[in-house]
């Protein structure tokens, strides 16, 4: 596929008429799996939109993720969490982060299933490296609390439920144990086939 460099930005942009059969890449994983991080960069890259649901469920729900975790119950949450991403797939050229809850959702599984031209990358590491990054990011300035990670036993229990979900939902996986950021990024780009 032919990729013209956006002079500007420096983005490399995919043009309309290149045979890229996606309009929508949707990174899902557990907490600490990069959604956010590699996201972000596979936008830029792309020239694309980066959104991060829980960022659009904080708009919906008018607080942070905890507080919509401790006012109004972790099904509020999920309420606003299919509200949000129904909301979100009826965009193009998009990078979407799911929250690592989100395929727990029939309902939510559905929607990506359903929505067409739409690549579902699942973003793979142990459980102890998920907890381990987790960790270091709510050291972060700025880092918002994960209500989910308060034990440790039910979020390995949640690790390992979820496990068959994601697999299930991937149009592609990457492994992600022992990468940098722009090593993830590089194999995100193979395993699409983009250079
Ligand atoms: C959750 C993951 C979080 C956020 C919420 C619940 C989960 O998103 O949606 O705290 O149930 O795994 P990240 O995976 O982006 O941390």
């Amino acid at each position: 596929m032919y990729r013209h460099p956006n002079p500007t930005t420096g983005a490399t942009v995919v043009p309309a008429q290149a045979a890229f059969a996606f309009e929508r890449l949707v990174l899902t994983g557990f907490m600490g799996s990069g959604k956010t991080t590699i996201g972000r960069r596979l936008a830029d890259h792309l020239g694309w939109e980066f959104l991060d649901l829980d960022t659009a469920i904080e708009r919906l729900g008018g607080r942070s993720v905890p507080d919509i975790f401790d006012e109004l119950g972790e099904p509020e949450f999920r309420r606003l969490e299919t509200a949000a991403l129904t909301a979100a797939l009826g965009s193009s050229r998009l990078v979407l982060a799911l929250g690592g809850g989100a395929p727990e959702s029939p309902a939510n599984r559905q929607l990506l299933a359903g929505t067409p031209a739409t690549a579902v990358v699942y973003l793979t590491a142990p459980f102890a490296t998920l907890i381990e990054r987790c960790h270091s990011q709510a050291e972060e300035p700025g880092a918002t609390a994960r209500p989910v990670l308060a034990d440790r036993a039910l979020a390995e229990q949640r690790f390992l439920r979820r496990a068959s979900l994601y697999a299930g939902l991937a149009t592609h996986t990457v492994l992600t144990d022992g990468r940098s950021p722009d090593q993830t990024l590089e194999c995100v780009l193979g395993a699409l086939g983009l250079p």
